[in-house]
């Protein structure tokens, strides 16, 4: 049993998680505490930021143009959550800009579209990015994936390879954190140095990074810093809808924002406009003030319960998890496998149990377990088909069959995904989950859809309305 982490009071931390507490139903018809290990997905909510919010909202009002008490109340908070988010990073509004748009995906597809790239630019991106830091850059630029090993690892003399090959060309490098698949962490100061001075910039997909570690973007001065962050707010306790861009302010001072309207002018004429000035050029349309409020009350409550505490509380968690997953026989592990390395990557284990489909095994988990986790592709396709070893032939099958509508053998893994309130008694239920299905003691009968893949439970179709109804 892993003894109690001395680095987070994890009961203190768990009665701030809204709905940790709640049960679900099994195909057996018993009920269990829900265990959640998809926090890579999407964390649950802090209940700091709901009462943030729901306090907010007796204050909410229009932001800027409202000359009300409570739109000047609203623009406060709105203003306020800009410098929270910034600090958290540890970005500056002098040199940078903060830039609160839905998610990451919307940042880096902003970045992409507002960094000044043409088709013969370089971006220099890494086969484990998510689609959300490949396609965006796709569209405006030539990628270069950087490769992996065999671990998964970002491959730095690669690296190294193609900045020298693409001399001059190379204009951004974007690269993840964090894996969403294997947790790996890139380093990245050491390639934002190296892509400095090769007269490239960097974007750091701070997606899966920013609820686990702390992000320190430095001084523009400093050849390691970090030119652009995206965030997620669902990823970090605050499912508002908000996510951020945080960049450096010359690049948003320059050129039309890739969205217009509302917002983001000074002056239009029948046939003029003068832009705004950052961050407004490039926050089109009513912002969700909300949203950035909710991103703000979770940084605020990330960092009193303290990023170093979270972290070592996650790598003492994944150590446990891994050292106990990898005593069953057929379990496969994707990514490093090492519990002695947990402290240099995050808490997310793919894996796959021999011999079944990854699909079956995320469907018992949750019928007859009730725990939620993640299976497929993570949206990351190229780095799954190398964790998996398929053969360019092999991928080419995948792609046929898919096209086909028919996900049956679609090869992906099951991934759980730690947060900073998930505990070792958790882990102990998965671990005796998988150990079961491992044995193939399970007693429920499973359908596989053709098109999707999934499996359900043949004779169980719950009323979910039951559990929640609007
Ligand atoms: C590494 C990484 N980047 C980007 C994203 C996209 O985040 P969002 O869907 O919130 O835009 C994800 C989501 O899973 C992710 O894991």
């Amino acid at each position: 049993m892993l003894k109690a982490s001395l680095t987070v009071d994890i009961a203190s931390v768990r009665d701030r998680i809204v709905g940790v507490k709640q049960r679900v139903p099994l195909l057996n018809g018993e009920t269990r505490t829900y265990v959640n290990f998809d926090n890579a997905a999407s964390t649950p909510a802090l209940a700091d930021v709901l009462d943030t919010v729901n306090t907010f909202m007796h204050w909410y009002s229009s932001v800027h143009r409202g000359t009300g008490f409570k739109s000047r109340v609203a623009t406060q908070a709105y203003d306020d959550a800009r410098e929270i988010v910034a600090r958290f990073v540890g970005a500056n509004q002098r040199d940078h800009v903060v830039i609160f748009g839905k998610n990451a995906t919307e940042a880096i597809n902003k970045l992409a579209r507002r960094a000044g790239l043409g088709r013969d630019d370089v971006v220099l991106a890494s086969l484990l990015e998510h689609h959300s830091n490949d396609l965006p850059w796709r569209g405006v630029a030539t990628v270069d994936h950087v490769a992996a090993n065999a671990l998964g690892e970002l491959d730095e003399a690669d690296f190294d390879r193609k900045l020298a090959q693409h001399a001059g060309r190379v204009k951004m490098v974007a690269v993840t954190g964090a894996s969403n698949v294997t947790g790996f962490l890139p380093p990245i100061h050491r390639l934002a140095e190296k892509a400095h001075a090769a007269g490239a910039q960097i974007l750091v997909d701070g997606a899966q990074l920013a609820p686990h570690r702390p992000i320190s973007m430095g001084a523009l001065d400093d050849p390691a810093h970090l030119d652009y962050v995206a965030l997620s707010a669902h990823k970090m306790y605050a499912p508002f809808g908000s996510g951020a861009l945080i960049g450096r302010r010359d690049t948003f001072e320059h050129g039309a924002p890739d969205y217009s309207g509302g917002g983001t002018i000074e002056i239009v004429t029948t046939d003029s406009v003068e832009w705004s000035a950052p961050p407004d050029r490039d926050e089109a349309g009513s912002p969700n003030v909300v949203g950035a409020v909710a991103l703000a009350a979770a940084v605020k409550a990330l960092q009193s319960i303290g990023m170093a505490a979270i972290a070592d509380h996650e790598a003492e968690l994944t150590a446990y998890a891994l050292e106990r997953l990898r005593t069953i026989d057929s379990v496969e592990i994707y990514g490093d496998p090492n519990p002695a390395s947990t402290r240099t990557r995050l808490g997310v284990i793919p894996f796959n149990v021999k011999g079944l489909s990854h699909f079956l095994v995320a469907t018992i988990l949750s019928a007859e377990f009730g725990i939620g986790v993640r299976n497929g592709c993570f949206c990351a396709h190229p780095y799954l088909l190398h964790l998996l070893g398929l053969s360019p032939e092999e991928s080419g099958d995948v792609r046929q069959r898919i096209l086909a509508d028919d996900r049956r053998d679609m090869p992906g893994m099951v991934r759980v995904s730690f947060g900073m309130y998930n505990t070792a008694e958790e882990v102990d239920v998965l671990i005796d989950a998988v150990q079961r299905i491992a044995r193939g003691k399970v007693y429920g009968r499973y359908q596989q859809d053709v098109a999707s893949g999934e499996y359900r439970p043949a004779d169980w179709n719950p009323d979910l309305g039951r559990y929640f109804k609007l």
